[in-house]
């Protein structure tokens, strides 16, 4: 029984009142155990990075509103519901899945099941039904996040994590029933489940999420899954010949002190001289590894580029390539649980992940509905080396419509140029921008480290010289209401610095939101390349990419009033300098369609 449906009882007349002393007693010894017991099974610690509401995980649709300005046009989202992390993106036979968390009884994490859709495009959708759902001993108490691996004879493999009776995290495979149903849409569980568990010294509440595995050249399987002891964050490695029987390696692929528990980690191989993508199992000296962990303690992603060694089965990250919890990010926004897969119709590397929310519990029980997914991105390695590289998929382009182009446009010094002619409240926007006047870039103070925090210090309506000049999206018609995606340039001895700030601090009139202002250093010469931005608009998302992609931004905004039609969007200076706008163009965007 649900305990919200348990402890809704005590509202009845006491039943008491209507039995025998005796029947009574046995009545009360009944519920006592049974509460005793509720109470025991939901208050033992199952540590996730969520915070859970035991009264509102089944709390469905209550007071869900009719009136959904937020609600996306174009990026994935169910009907209804709690959804996080992304799980075991694949292609299979021509069909995208994706499977995602899920609760099917709320607006708050709970209940979590793998909910499941397909798409021929990755944009368009078809919703199935859960394709994983608690129903036996080791999964019972949830289907955490797991990933998927095409076996030799072109069979796909889920392995994820589930909580057993005990609320221990342990790690389980799927099937699927049916080969020959291109939707896969159900899914079966080998007898020999779970196939890992926390045994050995691994923390029993710390062992989750496995990655896609890679065959090795010694043609064992390999898999990660992430862990933590005390404040030591790993990778614990296994290996398997069949899949079925895994053994574990007596060290982790990596780990890393003082970051805490790593989930969703992902370990993939990038091509050193092109941008095309690579099956996870390929090794070679034209190719290099990215490890991505998701730290539960502050909710980042980080990831570092290195060398995964062969002999000794373990990743060494770059020199440089910082791996403490304070390097490179997918996203500097809101993006968290990420997880790649190798798109082999299209040879490109795939990144999905998961927007959560900046409002709170009750507007999530409001809306009926939390989190959606990001528009899937390709990444690869940058031409340096030294940082990968995302852009929206092309398929989205298909979705634009209404065309507006502006060329070579003077950008004076304190001027706003509106956008008009596109429906500012889903769109796609890109412009770059040329700087002839580097020569008053501001000086770079050498105590500016933290780039967040130089971006809430330097928000949109603090003048600089070079800057802040860039996009306002989802702004009011008289600015009272604005999101500020904006570059500023400063200078040092050898060099130019460029930053990239994304300012929610005006997004909306309402003040019960996460207004954090988000920001990271863009690696682009200005001086001889141009500086680019792109931003997508879907309503209460504004996902960013910096110069081409190096720098990605998402934000999660509720505006109150310029929302629909009263959306505005806009091209600003607020620096002492004037600029160019060498291109600016903007769609707008049509609806995706996703079909419940
Ligand atoms: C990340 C995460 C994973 C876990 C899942 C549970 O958001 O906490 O570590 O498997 O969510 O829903």
């Amino acid at each position: 029984m649900p305990i919200t449906k348990f402890l809704s009882s005590f509202h009845l007349i006491s039943p008491s009142l209507l039995l025998s002393s005796k029947e009574a007693m046995a009545f009360t010894a009944f519920w006592f155990i049974g509460l005793c017991s509720l109470l025991l099974g939901y208050g033992v610690h199952v540590e996730a990075s969520h915070k859970v509401f035991l009264n509102l995980q089944s709390h469905q649709n209550a007071t869900t509103t009719t009136h959904q300005p937020y609600r996306t046009g174009y990026h994935f989202q169910p009907a209804k519901n709690w959804i996080n992390d992304p799980d075991g993106p694949m292609i299979y036979k021509g069909i995208y899945h994706l499977f995602y968390q899920y609760n099917p009884k709320g607006a708050v994490w709970g209940n979590i099941v793998w909910a499941h859709s397909t798409s021929t495009d990755l944009v368009n959708w078809v919703h199935h039904e859960p394709a994983i759902k608690p129903s036996i001993k080791s999964d019972i108490n949830g289907c955490w996040s797991g990933s998927t691996t095409i076996l030799p004879g072109y069979k796909p493999a889920i392995l994820y994590t589930g909580i057993d009776p005990q609320n221990r995290q342990v790690q389980n495979l799927a099937f699927p029933k049916n080969l020959s149903d291109p939707f896969l849409v159900e899914w079966t569980k080998p007898p020999q489940n779970p196939v890992m568990t926390p045994i050995d010294g691994i923390n029993a509440s710390s062992f989750r999420d496995p990655t896609t595995a890679w065959k090795a050249p010694d043609g064992k399987w390999r898999v990660i899954i992430g862990s933590k002891i005390d404040r030591l964050g790993k990778a614990i490695l296994y290996k398997s010949k069949d899949f079925i029987k895994w053994e574990r390696v007596d060290h982790p692929l990596h780990s890393s002190k003082n970051t805490g528990m790593w989930e969703c980690p992902d370990f993939f191989p990038v091509s050193v001289n092109s941008g095309v993508g690579l099956d996870t199992s390929v090794t070679g000296p034209s190719v290099k590894h990215v490890l991505k962990v998701s730290l539960d303690d502050t909710k980042h992603e980080y990831y570092t580029i290195g060398t995964y060694n062969l002999k000794k089965d373990k990743y060494f990250p770059n020199k440089g390539s910082i791996d403490n919890g304070s390097g490179l990010r997918y996203d500097y926004g809101k993006f968290y649980a990420s997880k790649t897969f190798f798109d082999s119709s299209k040879n490109r590397r795939i990144l999905w992940g998961w927007i959560n929310e900046s409002d709170s519990v009750n507007d999530d029980i409001k809306k009926g509905w939390s989190g959606v997914q990001a528009i899937p991105r390709n990444i690869w390695l940058d031409k340096s080396g030294k940082q990968l590289v995302q852009w929206p998929i092309d398929e989205i382009e298909k979705l634009h419509e209404k065309p507006v182009d502006l060329q070579s446009t003077e950008l004076k010094k304190g001027s706003v140029i509106e956008v008009s002619g596109i429906t500012a409240s889903q769109a796609d926007v890109e412009v770059s921008f040329d700087l002839s006047t580097l020569k008053n870039a501001e000086k770079v103070n050498p105590s500016w480290d933290n780039p967040q925090l130089l971006c809430s210090q330097k928000g949109a309506s603090v003048k600089g010289s070079l800057g802040p000049f860039g996009l306002l999206v989802l702004a009011s018609e008289g600015l009272e209401e604005q999101t500020a995606v904006f570059f500023r340039v400063f200078k040092n001895q050898k060099r130019y610095v460029v930053l990239m700030c994304s300012d929610q601090s005006r997004s909306s009139l309402r003040k019960d939101l996460d207004k954090t202002t988000y920001g990271a250093f863009l690696d682009v010469d200005p001086l001889h390349e141009q500086l680019s931005l792109r931003s997508l608009i879907d309503h209460s998302i504004v996902e960013s990419f910096g110069g081409k992609g190096k720098v990605c931004i998402t934000s999660r905004v509720y505006p109150k009033n310029a929302v629909y039609d009263k959306a505005h969007l806009y091209v600003f200076n607020n620096g002492t300098e004037d600029i160019r706008i060498s291109k600016l163009s903007a769609w707008s965007m049509k609806k995706a369609e996703i079909s419940y």
